[in-house]
């Protein structure tokens, strides 16, 4: 087993997932804006404190992905925030893409930046404690997109940033989100969504990346939120592990879906069927951003030095996605 092997499952063993709390300053300013929260590097870090000393932490998060502010800042007892992180058993991520930015040549796409100054720069990170690193290539589906465009660049991209990520003795997660945006079918979805990870894995075995240290991030598969013809949950379940079945080189470890938009129980009760569903070696764990955070951040925004309050709401979910990620969660659960 090497040693990216080895982290990449010791991130998402036992049911174990992800936090993803590498918001960008502007999208966390949004975030504290919409609860009425004033978006300072003290309450960012407030936010954020609070949930990483959540007693689930242990038990239920494998990694949490950071932002470049996060990494930097210091936590209220004076430590690192990747010292914090590791105290708990939980591996210290960074967010490494510097955004997706409107492609020249498909100006309703984006092609997503951050390989400029790239290899300096997780040399930085690792020295602050990352073993794990994020990048997010971005896709719209319709009748004629993701063009065939998209699908290469942000593929090619995502290749090269995983290659330069194993280089620097670090997992990458490796993510390219087909948004749930749009009218498009459920089987839209699964098409679309098949070729994109098809092609990115062509990409990483062009670059010689090592596939069993590697994460994939993938949305499920769902019909987009104007479709009028929406599946049910065991649908999306069924289609999402046929999609990785076919398209993900067993090699790979593991899958930690994002929640994309989802509310936080249908994300749970869909990656909790998927686990049922699952017939492949992979684990099917989470890496939630929204569907991890979003009921503790609304919480929090009441009294935002209710520290207790907010980790029990933290707690529950980050519980709840964890049984998921066994697939062992249930309504009687959810609401108890
Ligand atoms: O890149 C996306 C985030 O890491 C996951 O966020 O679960 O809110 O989609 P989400």
């Amino acid at each position: 087993m090497t040693e990216l092997n080895r982290i990449a499952l010791k991130i998402l063993e036992n049911g174990k997932g992800i936090l993803a709390a590498d918001e960008s300053t502007g999208t966390m300013t949004k975030r504290l804006h919409s609860v009425k929260v004033e978006s300072t590097p003290q309450n960012r870090i407030l936010f954020r404190e609070t949930l990483f000393s959540s007693e689930e932490m242990r038990q239920c998060i494998g990694g949490v992905i950071l932002y470049d502010e996060t990494i930097k800042q210091t936590a209220s007892n004076g430590k690192s925030i990747s010292q914090l992180l590791s105290e708990v058993g939980s591996m210290p991520g960074i967010k490494v893409d510097t955004g997706a930015k409107q492609m020249a040549g498909s100006s309703d796409e984006k092609i997503t930046e951050g390989l400029d100054g790239l290899r300096e720069r997780l040399k930085e990170y690792s020295k602050l404690g990352a073993k794990f690193t994020k990048w997010r290539g971005v896709y719209n589906i319709s009748n004629k997109f993701p063009s065939k465009l998209s699908i290469n660049s942000n593929a090619h991209a995502l290749a090269r940033y995983a290659a330069l990520v194993q280089e620097c003795n670090m997992v990458p997660i490796v993510e390219p989100e087909l948004l749930m945006e749009g009218s498009h079918s459920a089987d839209d979805c699964f098409a679309k969504t098949s070729a994109v990870i098809k092609k990115c894995f062509e990409e990483l075995i062009l670059h010689n990346v090592d596939l069993s240290g590697v994460i994939l991030k993938p949305n499920m598969i769902l019909a987009g939120t104007e479709s009028r013809h929406k599946i049910s949950n065991e649908e999306t379940a069924k289609l999402t592990v046929k999609c990785l079945k076919d398209t993900v080189p067993k090699e790979v470890p593991g899958i930690a879906f994002l929640s994309g938009g989802q509310t936080e129980v249908q994300a749970t009760e869909n990656l909790n069927l998927i686990n049922k569903f699952n017939d492949t070696d992979f684990i099917m764990s989470y890496s939630y951003g929204r569907a991890l955070q979003q009921s503790a951040l609304k919480y929090w925004a009441q009294d935002i030095n209710d520290i207790k309050g907010t980790q029990a709401i933290f707690n529950h979910r980050a519980k709840m996605c964890t049984l998921a990620a066994k697939g062992k969660w249930s309504k009687e659960l959810e609401n108890k």
